[in-house]
Formats: structure tokens, sequence, C-alpha cells
């Protein structure tokens, strides 16, 4: 007996010419953000935990051309030769499919680019319980009927913009295809044409299609990303000691710096400087004063961390710039030495660092050698639009 696989495979139908873009290329070969359309929409789903095999159906002889265009990604999934229409593109990726069948298939057009990880869950999770899920979206503007007229009002109520990608039970929808008599533009309407249940699940704005010229400008601007800057400030006061940590370096000193954590000014305003580039608080909010765990720590942890918040957002670190305002120690003969061990701590985004001194002329707290302040200023890259739900 042939044990049920519980697999999931993804089916990435990019086969079609794409007429009505204009252009000679067909989209899926075009690229977006330096990507070709089908390596963007394949990468989402070989990322996908869940997903253990895809396959890639193209035009017959467009085998190299897509092995091209996916990259690296050419080796992580097969590629096989779609029909004259999405439908027989899809029945000949499942067939394709058939020798090892998964439980369940994904279908996607390689015309949508862009495939957030918790649409594709969400399509799984409806699985569990029903041979077909469709993602889509309510349709918000008020609809009418005409050619150059308004002829008739058409309800909205229960009216869909119908995405991919689409999730089926394998056999159920081989066997929908197998048995469709007429044409569908979807798996969904081919299922339902052979009387199973599709749900619909919530789809997002994201997954758009890629159809006329426009869109590919649409597509640029959902990958464009946002500069932000942020400012930090921090000061510590001068205490019993023989040396004081300041941007991650430890300096010979004729006193400490008094603080919670090892007080070094430097790394602590860079560090809010990154946080309020994200807008997400300060460091005392990640990491309270009065919490024992951070009694003595050494500040590379919180300036660290704030660099692995700005990673999950999906963005980077450009540029820190940092100015230590003191009468002592001297900066000068350490600024290299603090600039290399910052550029080591935020080394996964290798921003342009700049650690800069000066006094203020004998005047204030820092002029009476009382203690030292610092500022900082970081420039952040952020994705305007997050695609990658991270
Ligand atoms: N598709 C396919 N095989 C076909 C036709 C379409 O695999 N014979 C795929 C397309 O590559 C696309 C998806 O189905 O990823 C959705 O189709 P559509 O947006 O209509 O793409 P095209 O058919 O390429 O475009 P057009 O209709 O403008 O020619
Ligand atoms: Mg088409």
């Amino acid at each position: 007996m042939i044990t049920p696989s519980r697999a999931i495979a993804a089916l990435i139908v990019a086969a079609g010419r794409g007429t009505r873009t204009g252009s000679k290329i067909p989209k899926q070969y075009r690229e977006v953000g330096g990507k070709s359309l089908l390596a963007h929409a394949t990468s989402a789903f070989v990322r996908h935990p869940a997903i253990s095999r895809v396959h890639v159906v193209v035009a017959p002889g467009d085998e190299a051309r897509a092995a091209v265009a996916l990259g690296p990604l050419a080796d992580q999934v097969t590629i096989g030769t779609g029909g004259d229409t999405r439908q027989q593109s899809v029945r000949l990726g499942l067939e394709a499919l058939v020798e090892n069948p998964p439980a369940h298939v994904l279908v996607h057009d390689a015309a949508r680019p862009f495939v957030p990880p918790e649409l594709i869950d969400r399509v799984l999770a409806a699985l569990a319980d029903t041979p077909g899920a469709c993602p889509a979206l309510p349709v918000v503007d008020s609809l009418r009927r005409g050619t150059d007229h308004i002829e008739a009002e058409v309800d909205r109520q229960h009216l869909w913009r119908v995405q991919t990608p689409q999730g089926f039970d394998f056999n159920a929808l081989l066997s929908a295809h197998a048995m469709a008599t007429q044409g569908a533009t979807d798996d969904a309407e081919v299922l339902r044409q052979a009387g199973l249940a599709v749900r619909l699940v919530k789809g997002d704005e994201r997954a758009m299609k890629i159809t006329g010229p426009e869109d590919f400008a649409a597509a640029e601007r959902m990958l464009a990303m946002d500069t932000r800057v942020g400012m930090g400030f921090d000061v510590h006061r001068f205490g019993p000691g023989d040396h004081i940590w300041l941007c991650g370096v430890a300096i010979p000193h004729t006193h400490g710096l008094v603080g919670h954590s090892d007080a070094d000014a430097g790394l602590h305003a860079l560090t809010d400087a990154i946080l309020g580039a994200l807008g997400d608080g300060d460091i005392g909010q990640h990491f309270p004063p009065g919490d024992p765990q951070w009694k003595g720590a050494s500040s590379d942890r919180f300036l660290a961390h704030a660099a692995r918040l700005v990673a999950a957002a999906g963005g980077r670190i450009v540029h820190c710039d940092v100015t230590l305002i003191c009468e002592s120690p001297k900066i000068g003969p350490w600024r290299d030495r603090m600039t290399a061990r910052v550029a080591e701590i935020l080394s996964f985004h290798r921003p342009i660092t700049s650690i800069k001194a000066t006094t203020t002329e004998g005047l204030g707290f820092a002029g009476r050698r009382e203690g030292i302040a610092a500022q900082a200023a970081a420039t952040i890259r952020l994705p305007a639009l997050d695609i990658t739900g991270s």
C-alpha cells in the first residue's frame, strides 16, 4: 500500500506570452528590483518551510531562458513545459507531479511576483478541511455595467477579486482538470465546475498581478526603500575607576564612568539613534536599567540588538555618525579602534561609520570634567512596504 504523502508542492505557471504588457519579452522574464518576476514569485515558495517541491512550467523552448531568469533558484526547482492556455499549463504541470504526488498543491501565477509568507500560510491552513482554497479581496469600488453610458448598477456585495496562490487537494485538482470541458481562468473555477468546494481566504494587496505595462512601475514602487534618520544622546558621570568604555573600546583613564551597564555613552547614543530611526522606543525600554541582568553589561549587546531589529524589518543601517563630547580623554588616538569596533558590531549592515570628538571649551559639565556626553545620528533604509512578511 502506498502511504499517502503529506507533502506540499508549488506549481508556478510561467508559460504565457504576456501580450497585454505590449512588450516582446514575456513579463515573467522582465525584472523589477533587479530580479525577474519569475524569480521573485518562485523564491517565496522555495523559502517557505512547508513546501517541499517547486515545479515551474514555461513555454516550450523557454527552459534555458527560465533557468537564467531564476538564477541561483534554478537548482531548487524542476522546470517543465506548459501549454497554449493557462488551464493547459496547469494540467501539464500537475501531470509532471503525478509520479511522486504531493498531498496538496499550490498553483501560482509567475505574473504575481510578491507572495507574503502569511498569504501562503492562510491558504495552507484552509486546506486542512477543504479541497480548495482561494485568496481573494473584496471589491471596494462601486460597480456599474455599461459601454459608453452607465446602463446598470452592479451590487458589489459578495464580489471578490481572486488571486493566487490557490491551494488544492492534489488528486481533487488533477481529476477536476482531467474532466474539465470548458475553459476557466483559474483553478478555483476548474474545481468548482467539478462540483467541489473552494473556500475564500483573505488575500493580500501585495500579491498584485502584473498585467499591463503600467503595472511594472507599481511593482517597482512596492520595492521602494524609505530612508530614515534617528538621533540619540547620552551622558555618563565620572566616578572612581581606572578606565572607561567608549564606542566599544576600553580606554585607560584617571576615572571610570558611572552607569548600570558599562556606561558606554557612545554606544548608548548610537543604539538610541538606531531605535529612533526604527521608531521603536529607546534603549531603556529594551533594556530596563532596573533589570539586574543588564548590570555591568557590555553595551555592544545593546547595539547588536538594535541592529538585529533593523535586519528583521528587512532594512539596513547605512550610516552612523557619533560625536563624543569631553575634555579628556583625548579621543584622537582611539578613534580608529572605535570606528573598527562599531563597524564590527554592525558588520552585517556594512554602514559607513564616523566617530568624532569635541570639547566644550571648558564650559558646562563636560568642560568641568564631570562626565562625558555623546550624540549620534543613524541613517537606515527600510522597505517602504513590507513584502517579506518578516
Ligand atoms: N500562463 C501559462 N500558460 C499560458 C498562459 C498563461 O502558464 N498558456 C501563465 C502566465 O505566464 C501567468 C499566469 O498564467 O503567470 C496568468 O496569466 P496572464 O496574466 O494572463 O499572463 P499571460 O497570458 O502571459 O499574459 P497575457 O494574457 O497578457 O498574454
Ligand atoms: Mg493570459
